[in-house]
């Protein structure tokens, strides 16, 4: 079992940014080894797993158009987020795992960009073993950005995001330095099609998770997108030094983050 790295992930939350266009090089062996390590050793919840597929990803990437679906291209390798449908609570732990290996890639200079909606199952399906329950979520291609302006450490760009206003729904963060790293680190978490779902409830000591919606939508359910803004939550208040335990909720709530 893998602690969380808190310093390098919590840097690599305001690093990563979607990236689409690889340039095809490989990863070192030193790094591909820390992929691996982290696929196998990340296990916060029980139920979704993540496994590196060093194959080429061409052929699993479907194209689509519009503002947030472009065809991703040349990426070296992939990793595929698998869940087993039977375990309770399993989108949002697959959000919350999958983004835990986004982030060690990451913070390993390697682009990432969650894809749940346009890749062919059956092609993952050829490449990798699934048991009965269980299903492929979603997968990111891992490689270097085809564009040296868009590599890890070097981009700027700028999230578009809704204000922490828009996302809280009751109490209020300014005076509690905790809760405001983890609200600030999770509003800059990526969701499918940029939809942002996850409302936020602060109490003395807690940070409640919710779904804005019960729908899915680009076949990607938001409890997924929920479980990437819980660890971004984890992470912000980790960073200040404040721990924490997650416990789950009847949907559309999703988690509450209690401070131990
Ligand atoms: C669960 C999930 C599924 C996604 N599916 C796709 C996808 O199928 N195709 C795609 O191009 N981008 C996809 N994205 C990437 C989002 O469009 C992106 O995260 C969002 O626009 C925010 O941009 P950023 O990641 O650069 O901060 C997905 C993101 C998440 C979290």
């Amino acid at each position: 079992m893998l602690d969380i790295p808190v310093d390098s992930w919590y840097e690599a939350v305001s690093l990563r940014h979607s990236q689409r266009k690889y340039s095809g090089e490989v990863p070192s062996d030193e790094v591909t080894a820390r992929i691996d390590k982290v696929c196998n050793e990340f296990k916060p919840f029980p139920g979704a797993r993540a496994v590196l597929v060093r194959e080429p990803a061409n052929d699993v990437f479907k194209g689509a158009v519009g503002q947030y679906f472009f065809k991703v291209t040349e990426a070296p390798y992939y990793i595929a987020f698998i869940a087993n449908m039977n375990a309770p609570n399993i989108q949002a732990i697959t959000g919350y795992l999958g983004e835990g290996v986004i982030l060690e890639a990451t913070a390993l200079g390697l682009n990432t960009c969650w894809v749940g909606g346009f890749f062919r199952r059956e092609s993952v399906m050829k490449q990798i073993d699934l048991q009965n329950d269980e299903r492929v979520l979603a997968i990111t291609p891992i490689g270097y950005s085809k564009e040296a302006a868009d590599r890890v450490g070097v981009s700027s760009k700028q999230y578009r995001r809704k204000i922490l206003d828009k996302l809280i729904v009751s109490g209020e963060v300014d005076d509690i330095k905790w809760a405001k790293s983890a609200l600030e680190a999770a509003k800059i978490a990526p969701s499918a099609a940029n939809r942002q779902p996850w409302r936020f409830q602060i109490n003395d000591g807690s940070i409640t998770v919710s779904s804005n919606s019960k729908r899915e939508g680009f076949g990607v359910s938001r409890r997924l997108d929920c479980g990437i803004a819980m660890l971004h939550i984890e992470l912000g208040a980790l960073a200040t030094g404040v721990n924490g335990n997650w416990e789950f909720l009847e949907f559309p709530d999703i988690a509450i983050y209690k401070v131990s």
